[in-house]
């Protein structure tokens, strides 16, 4: 069968559409004029946004914010508050990729670390781990964090993804599964191994353009936060006002 030749450039536009109708939406809700946004399983878009090392306090309140149990999960032992904030202490922002999906208050719901090995002579690839805050599940951040890291790492040359992950974790291995992994479990603990495709002229430009749509999403919930935090210091201060008139009048 001979292949649409538009095919890839439909992919391209559909995003360019999403994201632009997508910022629209996202700027009104932010402001508070529109219903929060639907997250992917109801049909909405997620923004993925790649984290520097001056989100480091918002990434060490997430994941301080796992259970016992999901830190158990997410690091293969129960790590304590020290040895969680010793991993985040030592993430490396230049050599990985670390994602986060924000709310409106800024805070970070849902992370994924994409750690890159890569050695000279040798085919490159990397680890992928994830964390999302248990009120936040089943909404489909952890799938989606997962396809945004794939795709960073086909565009950066990766040949391979892995995951390890406890074999109790029926969603981690989920994800893995459904986008193709070749899942290994050895007792307690299962191994997946993704082989990614080779980057492509789509592959890139949807990486840009998500990536920008993330990063304007984020800039409209920092002005958005300014506001609300500019009003309500506004209201503090009439209150007291009124407080000290009352006073006064007393
Ligand atoms: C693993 C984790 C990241 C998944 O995040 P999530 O946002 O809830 O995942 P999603 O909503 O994308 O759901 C993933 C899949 O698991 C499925 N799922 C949900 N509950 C499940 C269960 N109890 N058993 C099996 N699959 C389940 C979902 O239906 C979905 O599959 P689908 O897309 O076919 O419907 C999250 O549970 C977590 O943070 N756990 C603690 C840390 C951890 O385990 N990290 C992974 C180790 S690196």
């Amino acid at each position: 069968m001979r292949e649409n030749p538009y095919y890839g450039r439909m992919k391209f536009v559909q995003v360019l559409t999403q994201a632009a109708l997508k910022v629209r939406g996202s700027m009104l809700s932010d402001l508070g004029f529109l219903k929060p946004l639907k997250t992917e399983s109801e049909g909405g878009v997620i923004p993925i946004c790649p984290l520097k090392a001056s989100h480091l306090p918002g990434i060490k309140r997430h994941l301080l914010g796992l259970s016992e149990h999901d830190r158990y999960l997410r690091f293969g032992y129960t790590a304590n508050d020290e040895q969680v904030l010793r991993y985040a202490s030592g993430l490396k922002f230049d050599r990985d990729e670390i994602y986060g999906i924000f709310t409106r208050k800024l805070h970070i719901v849902a992370m994924a670390h994409l750690a890159i090995m890569k050695a000279p002579g040798r085919k490159s690839s990397a680890e992928f781990g994830v964390s999302v805050q248990a009120y936040a599940r089943g909404r489909g951040y952890g799938a989606r964090l997962f396809t945004r890291a794939v795709m960073h790492a086909r565009n950066e040359k990766i040949y391979e993804i892995y995951i390890h992950a406890l074999s109790e974790n029926a969603r981690m291995i989920r994800i893995a599964r459904k986008n193709g992994a070749t899942v290994v479990r050895d007792g307690s603990e299962t191994e997946a191994f993704l082989s990614l495709p080779k980057r492509d002229l789509d592959s890139r430009v949807t990486e840009l353009v998500v990536d920008q749509f993330a990063k304007t999403n984020y800039s409209i919930k920092e002005d958005a936060k300014r506001f609300w935090d500019f009003l309500s210091k506004v209201e503090e201060i009439r209150q007291g006002v009124r407080a000290g008139r009352h006073q006064s009048a007393e």
